[in-house]
């Protein structure tokens, strides 16, 4: 059942290139992406003047990560909210606002609730839900379903890979209903996206060096994440991955943000791993991402670079370096977030503990 492996949740880390596979299987006929088990037109997503993604935990990373993609394709505003803080703080919805509600069960209450808080306020809701027939998908307008197969692993890491992919299909296909992006640009995206499988699969053959590097921190009191842009939400995904699975105090912070407080922590010996992105992105993020790195190491940090192959830069500065593929910039995620889930389970079972099964969790919180 588990495939050979231990725990479910390593047999689901190497299942992740087919599940981003699986999840654009049908999605993209004669030049155009389909939403399939859309109730949502054309016409609908035209309409649309406002976006709200909801979720929580990992599935809420995942939003941060749709922010990006949506915004950048479509040039609707997006905002992104914890599913449990949305509904109590009345937020400005109506017809034309598009809810994206994420959950790999599609029973999180505090997901359901801000379902239900958009739907009676007229907005549109659209799911993107790992399990068929759930609730959230039955109550909202439209599902699109991330087709991974079941995930029994408590912590999540095949749905969170396949709920990013799924966010990638949604922003495509607003931006081809909304003219935002010509069919040859939206075709070229999917194209690309269709050969990010091949990618993490190359990231998890350089799973065994990550497992190293895990073991010679596995007895740490804290670690650190730091990203920008889309790296900063694969921090949060990281420093999460850590604490709930290896009960470790971890933090992820925005890079930038160092300097406004969180660099007071970091002294001798403190693991940091550093999400780097490409080189051939935006040149500004990586030098500023490559003088933070500067900074911790200055100040004792030990750093755990996580950049793109022959990405040379980044050696001076980097403790521990795992390479991973080059990806265009709002695709990385799918590549950087592969290292830190294979960290922190490699981390828990050092520390003894059942991957499958982290303590006082439940895989799907059906209580608000
Ligand atoms: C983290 C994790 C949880 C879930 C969250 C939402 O590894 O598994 O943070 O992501 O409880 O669950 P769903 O996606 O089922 O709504």
């Amino acid at each position: 059942e588990k495939g050979g492996h231990d725990y479910f949740m390593l047999k689901e880390i190497q299942e992740q290139p087919q599940g981003v596979a699986d999840t654009l299987i049908g999605h993209f006929a004669h030049g155009k992406i389909v939403l399939d088990e859309q109730r949502l037109h054309d016409q609908e997503l035209r309409e649309v003047d406002k976006v709200f993604v909801v979720a929580c935990g990992s599935s809420y990373h995942a939003g941060l990560l749709a922010k990006y993609a949506i915004e950048h394709w479509t040039r609707l505003p997006v905002e992104v909210e914890l599913a449990s803080e949305f509904r109590y703080r009345d937020p400005v919805l109506d017809r034309s606002t598009l809810v994206v509600a994420i959950s790999q069960s599609g029973e999180t209450a505090d997901t359901l609730e801000a379902v239900r808080h958009a739907k009676e306020q007229k907005a549109r809701v659209l799911a993107i839900c790992n399990t068929n027939g759930a609730q959230i998908p039955r109550e909202s307008d439209a599902v699109l379903y991330t087709r991974t197969g079941p995930e029994i692993g408590v912590a999540s890491t095949k749905a969170f890979l396949a709920q990013i992919t799924a966010n990638f299909l949604v922003g495509l296909a607003l931006a081809q209903a909304r003219g935002t992006k010509y069919p040859d640009e939206v075709a070229r995206e999917f194209a690309e996206l269709e050969s990010m499988p091949k990618r993490v699969a190359q990231v998890l053959e350089s799973a065994d060096r990550v497992r190293e590097i895990a073991r010679q921190f596995a007895h740490v009191p804290t670690v650190l994440f730091l990203g920008r842009h889309v790296g900063y939400p694969v921090a949060l995904e990281g420093a999460l991955k850590l604490k709930e699975l290896a009960y470790m105090h971890a933090e992820g912070f925005a890079a930038g943000e160092l300097k406004h407080g969180p660099i007071a922590l970091i002294e001798d010996g403190l693991p940091v791993f550093v999400v780097m992105p490409s080189p051939k992105g935006r040149a500004v993020l990586h030098s500023k991402l490559l003088s933070n790195i500067r900074e911790i190491q200055a100040r004792g940090a030990r750093t755990i670079v996580i950049a793109e192959e022959g990405d040379d830069t980044v050696r001076p500065f980097a403790d521990h370096l795992i390479e991973i593929p080059s990806a265009p910039t709002l695709y990385q995620p799918l590549l950087s977030t592969v290292p830190l889930q294979i960290f922190a389970a490699e981390v828990a079972q050092a520390r003894g503990y059942d991957v499958d099964k982290p303590r006082n969790l439940a895989k799907s919180v059906t209580v608000e």
